[in-house]
């Protein structure tokens, strides 16, 4: 059965991890951008692996699954910095709509990425999740091989209620146009990485210096990339540590090419 693998990412774990899940499963590896066109059928093994926004799937990731069609054998790996939620419920429940199936879905945690709530875990932290992400990479491959149905456990009733109906639900609804809010320190070079980097090309230069356009997917890449650390957002991350997945390179963002793990 072909496989492949369609990956969303801002700083890189996500695509950190579905390169070594590629790896081991011989799949080919294409980025989910707005512009991807989706050309599975219904002999492929497909992958879907992106981060957790707000116990979500990303906004482009629903985009994307609105144009998949077909597939034998469909997972999800939702990347999360540790409080995933029911991101594989409501996960499936948007391939159902489209009338798929998630045959399998996993959830692993790398270091959080969300700047606003504080820099990423201190370095050993890191290292532990790395190590544990590794380990599962295997695990999942092992079920994925051999086609077989798993869905790692949902939360308990806060996590799936409460906790995202009254505070999540309003922030992701906010995402595209929360870009109001990043704003330049005084560093920036006008060197515009930033534009570049940008999954759904929101920023424009305009006289040297970024300006944001108001359809933003909060994956952060601009931010967490930038070298001179010259973007903010609000008031809550002045001085915080930035985070990028230290397996990946700024330019594997950048190019987005549609690449084979091999
Ligand atoms: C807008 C936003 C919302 C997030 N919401 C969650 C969340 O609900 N639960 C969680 O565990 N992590 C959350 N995160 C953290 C990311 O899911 C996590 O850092 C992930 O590893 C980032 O993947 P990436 O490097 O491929 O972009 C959020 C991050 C962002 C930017
Ligand atoms: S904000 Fe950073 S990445 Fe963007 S143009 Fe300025 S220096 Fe370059
Ligand atoms: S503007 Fe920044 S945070 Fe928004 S989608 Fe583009 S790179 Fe991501």
């Amino acid at each position: 059965m072909p496989r492949v693998i369609y990956y969303f990412t801002g700083t890189g774990n996500s695509l950190d991890f579905a390169t070594k899940l590629a790896r081991v499963l011989d799949a080919t590896m294409i980025p989910m951008t707005d512009d991807t066109v989706p050309q599975t059928t219904s002999d492929d093994c497909v992958g879907l692996i992106y981060p957790t926004y707000m116990y979500r799937p990303p906004r482009l990731v629903v985009r994307f699954i609105s144009k998949l069609t077909a597939a034998k054998y469909l997972y999800v790996v939702a990347i999360n910095g540790g409080e995933p939620g029911d991101v594989l419920e409501r996960s499936a429940k948007i391939l159902k709509q489209q009338g798929l199936e998630m045959n399998a879905g996993f959830k692993v945690a790398l270091p959080d990425n969300y700047t606003p709530f504080g820099g990423p875990p201190e370095q050993d932290k890191q290292q532990e999740m790395f190590s544990a992400a590794d380990v599962r990479v295997k695990e999942i491959a092992a079920v994925i091989s051999g086609s077989a149905a798993h869905r790692d456990p949902k939360p308990g009733w806060f996590k799936t209620t409460i906790h995202p109906a009254l505070w999540y639900s309003l922030g992701y609804w906010a995402i595209p146009t929360s870009d109001r809010n990043f704003w330049l320190n005084g560093n920036c070079v006008g060197c515009e990485s930033c534009s570049k980097i940008c999954p759904v090309r929101n920023i424009a230069i305009v006289d040297n210096r970024p300006q944001w356009n108001g359809h933003c997917e909060q994956c952060f890449a601009c931010l967490q990339w930038c070298n001179k650390q010259a973007i903010e957002l609000g008031k809550k991350t002045a001085g915080v540590a930035r985070y990028r997945n230290p397996n990946i390179k700024r330019k594997q963002l950048i190019q987005r090419p549609r690449s084979s793990a091999r």
